[in-house]
């Protein structure tokens, strides 16, 4: 078991959670007491990851219906916490679960009642979801500290997909932490992940925390790494993987997935079944890429020793964009790793692991194409 970045205060109804801006330099606890304080936690990154920020507007909506279950009241709020971010899939659908239970309580005076439970179980299901995903991982690493006959196993990481990302465990670290309690010598490199340094603030910090071996490096340093059999695995986790495989994450992971190839390396992709756009086939065309503000690519956070300090790393008048997500293709991903087990990524194979959401997006008229 890992710590948790949310939970419900001693009142029983304020969400609190780490605000994740200030890790690792200070540990500073947010009560998200309205809708507004919860949009306002996962715009400005407070809360991050795709899980967490599902769990997050989960836990908002609840409270929202708790206040007034009304059906315009909490359509209203419904629709401004999902446009908090558009990438990650999880932020609708937690909403959708939280709003589809208050729906279905067939007694008005019980729906705030409903949806707080509904709340409860999103959260419960996302740590099982990841322990399972550690589970199912683990193979992979045993796999190659065979191949390795004792030497560690190389993995390397981008952004933090770490229990900070979900609630326990984490997707891309949970197959890591699950090694590192079985005794296999491990050690990961930790990309820094440009521009707000998740890798290197978040990822360093948890797995500092636990004593996992580990190496900061460069964003651009992996496929250096690669090229000289220094990684043995990739593992990232997702915002939005589509029907047939496709995996949105955090910019740079499409480089790391094509270095990957050309070294021959595996990359793998963790996810909970909360990350997938069961709607969608096609992530280039149809998964929404958010672009950020400016100025977190044209100034950097750090620790100067005695306060966190930000600084401009570029001339005054130089303009910048910010792509917070890219698209790397099913076709330069070895495996999913996912609450039911490693597939593909490929339609057929996710079909086969959740072949009632299959059923679902074909209904829907996602275009799934026929496995190979
Ligand atoms: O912008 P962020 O920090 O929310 O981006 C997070 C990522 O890209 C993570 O890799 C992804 O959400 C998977 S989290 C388990």
């Amino acid at each position: 078991m890992t710590p948790r970045p949310i939970w419900i205060g001693a009142d029983g109804e304020t969400v609190q959670v780490i605000d994740q801006r200030l890790l690792p330099h200070q540990r500073v606890v947010l009560d998200l007491k309205t809708v507004a304080d919860a949009i306002e936690a996962i715009r400005t990154l407070a809360v991050r990851g795709a899980p967490l920020i599902g769990v997050t507007a989960a836990w908002a909506i609840a409270g929202a219906a708790r206040r007034n279950a009304d059906e315009p009241h909490l359509m209203e709020a419904a629709e401004r916490i999902k446009a908090a971010r558009p990438t990650a899939v999880n932020l609708c659908w937690a909403v959708d679960r939280v709003l589809h239970a208050v729906r279905a309580c067939p007694d008005p005076l019980r729906r705030g009642a409903a949806a707080w439970a509904e709340a409860a179980a999103i959260t419960a299901a996302e740590v099982d979801r990841c322990r399972r995903i550690g589970a199912h991982g683990l193979p992979l690493i045993e796999a190659l500290s065979r191949a390795n006959a004792g030497r560690p196993v190389n993995v390397l990481t981008h952004c933090n997909a770490g229990w900070l990302a979900c609630v326990e465990y984490g997707t891309a670290t949970a197959p890591i932490y699950t090694a590192f309690e079985r005794g296999l010598p491990l050690h990961v490199w930790v990309d820094e992940t440009r521009p707000l340094n998740q890798g290197a603030r978040l990822t360093a910090w948890e797995l500092a925390e636990v004593g996992i071996p580990h190496t900061l490096v460069a964003d651009n340093a992996g496929g250096h790494l690669m090229q000289h059999g220094r990684v043995d695995i990739v593992i990232v986790g997702t915002d939005r993987t589509t029907a047939a495989g496709d995996v949105a994450n955090k910019i740079g992971t499409y480089l790391k997935a094509l270095a990957a190839r050309d070294n021959h390396v595996p990359f793998y992709v963790a996810l909970p079944s909360s990350s997938f756009d069961w709607s969608l086939s096609d992530g280039l065309r149809g998964i929404p890429i958010e672009e950020r503000a400016a100025d977190e690519v044209r100034f950097v956070d750090g620790w100067d020793g005695q306060r966190r300090n930000r600084v401009r790393i570029c001339p005054a008048a130089t303009p910048a964009s910010n792509f917070a997500f890219d698209v790397t293709p099913a076709r330069l991903v070895t495996g999913l790793i996912t609450e039911r087990g490693v597939c593909r990524a490929d339609a057929g194979e996710i079909e086969r692991l959740f072949p009632e959401k299959g059923e679902r997006a074909k209904a829907r008229g996602a275009k799934m194409p026929k496995a190979s």
